[in-house]
């Protein structure tokens, strides 16, 4: 049969399985989850043996398991290796979900669920094009498949499994649908992605919570303190204030601002779907280079204090919050986090306590336009949308990439189907059936102009 049939034939049996996959609430941040981030990951092998993989198994780890598996039809030929993550992000605040997060509905020809398109709809369409070449003995080269439970935490086992197991993890290429296009009649190809450095700071102040009026204006309020620091780290052209922050940024030249320049790009349009009426960034960037090319700091949530129904007048000992630094090439977040520290311990006047706390981070990654692999994958979209895809940056983290060139030397292409406007991480996460067949289908052409070109 062919390939093209049997995908049209199995379209309704592939968005089937993906609800049952969907419908499995694998929160690895939450360990009230635990038990069904580990049913994903036996879901996921199940699949992966059915569709024909050899060598399935999931990989133990100090946390949730990886699970590999590989079709190998020939050593001499090339060989992909595929990554996705079957963890999810929290749903919460789950009340401002229009259908509960974890029973998939289609609705305008999408599909609501939390991981619909980050990722286990993006990772799914893998594994049913690999069922589907499979079935069509049409699979052109060799592919290895490796899906981790922890990339919503910061991948940390799965970075000493890559460091553990670099002769199984051979191969020519790393493949990854984890990323979004401009449009779904503008395709276009991510090269590049920004580096993380998070931290949670704690301020304190007095020994406990002080009444408000009996205290208040003669010692120090650690939020007040808090929200002061904060507002210091940008200064009036929102440019990151953090001695040194800025000395490893690598410029971009005027070719490749002038090419981000050229893709289409509807100012007021972005503006229109976040009901905002005007955005706010770095002086002198336009909004496609401040997320693509620029760093970022943000405040990602802030606490301390009274927050209950009503008034209750308190002074409170203790203030929280969690800051991301978003990073480009060259900057790498080790160091970041470290001036991070120094100059929030550095600015904190006499009358508090600062507390830096490092959590996950990761290098920023670009990945070549010039590669087989990525001619590849231009190819393959552009003859399942009718266009050639437009190279782009986007601003998000995904921090195995720069580990897979440290360690494997690999470079990554990054094939994502997802659109800006999906949601993910948000209530009401969407992945539309246009992208998830769209990508079914295009992935085998992946493989097919992948073995031509690498057999040239
Ligand atoms: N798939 C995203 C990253 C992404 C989304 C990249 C859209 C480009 C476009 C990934 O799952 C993610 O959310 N990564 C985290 C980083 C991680 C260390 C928690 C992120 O970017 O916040
Ligand atoms: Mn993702
Ligand atoms: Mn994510």
């Amino acid at each position: 049969m062919a390939l093209e049939k049997y995908i049209e034939d199995n379209k309704n049996k592939f968005l089937e399985e993906l609800f049952d996959l969907l419908r499995i609430p694998s929160i690895s941040a939450d360990s009230a989850f635990a038990s069904d981030v580990r049913k994903a990951a036996e879901f996921i092998k199940d699949k992966l043996i059915t569709a024909g993989a050899d060598n399935v198994c999931l990989e133990e780890t100090a946390g949730y398991p990886i699970v590999y598996g590989e079709k190998i039809i020939d050593p001499s030929l090339p060989t992909v290796l595929v990554y996705g993550h079957y963890d999810v992000q929290p749903s919460v605040p789950d009340d401002l979900w229009e259908t509960p997060p974890f029973e998939p509905t289609v609705r305008n020809g999408n599909i609501y669920a939390r991981g619909a398109c980050d990722d286990k709809g993006q990772m799914f369409m893998h594994l049913k094009a690999f069922e589907s070449m499979m079935a069509t003995n049409s699979l052109s080269c060799n592919v290895k498949f490796m899906f981790e439970g922890e990339e919503e935490v910061g991948s940390v086992n799965l970075g000493k499994y890559v460091i553990n197991n670099k002769e199984k993890l051979k191969a020519d290429v790393i493949l990854i649908s984890d990323t979004s296009m401009l449009a779904n009649d503008l395709p276009s190809i991510n090269v590049g992605l920004r580096g993380l450095s998070y931290v949670e700071v704690e301020v304190t102040g007095p020994n406990r919570d002080l009444h408000s009026g009996v205290y208040g204006g003669a010692v120090a309020n650690p939020i007040n303190i808090l929200c002061d620091m904060i507002a210091s780290l940008h200064d009036e052209n929102n440019h990151i204030t953090i001695p040194e922050f800025y000395d490893d940024v690598m410029n971009v030249s005027a070719d490749d601002r002038t090419a981000l320049g050229e893709i289409p790009f509807d100012q007021a349009d972005y503006n229109g779907k976040l009901d905002i009426d005007s955005v706010h960034g770095e002086k002198g960037f336009t909004t496609i280079e401040r997320t693509g090319i620029r760093p970022s700091l943000d405040v990602n949530g802030i606490w301390g204090g009274y927050i209950g129904e009503g008034a209750k007048t308190v002074l409170p000992s203790k203030a929280y919050a969690k800051i991301s630094m978003r990073l480009v090439p060259n900057q790498t977040s080790d160091n970041i986090t470290k001036i991070f520290k120094n100059h929030f311990e550095k600015i904190a006047p006499e009358s508090v306590q600062v507390k830096v706390t490092p959590h996950h981070g990761g290098e920023a990654a670009v990945t070549p336009t010039d590669s087989m692999a990525y001619q590849a994958a231009s190819k393959a979209m552009e003859e399942t949308f009718g266009k050639k895809p437009i190279p782009t940056r986007g601003g998000g983290s995904i921090p195995i990439v720069a580990l897979f060139e440290k360690e494997l030397g690999l470079k990554t292409v990054l094939f994502g189907f997802g659109l800006d406007s999906d949601a993910i991480h948000s209530p009401n996460e969407k992945y539309g059936l246009f992208n998830f067949y769209k990508g079914i289908e295009t992935i085998p052409l992946f493989f097919k102009h992948y073995t031509e070109l690498s057999n040239k």
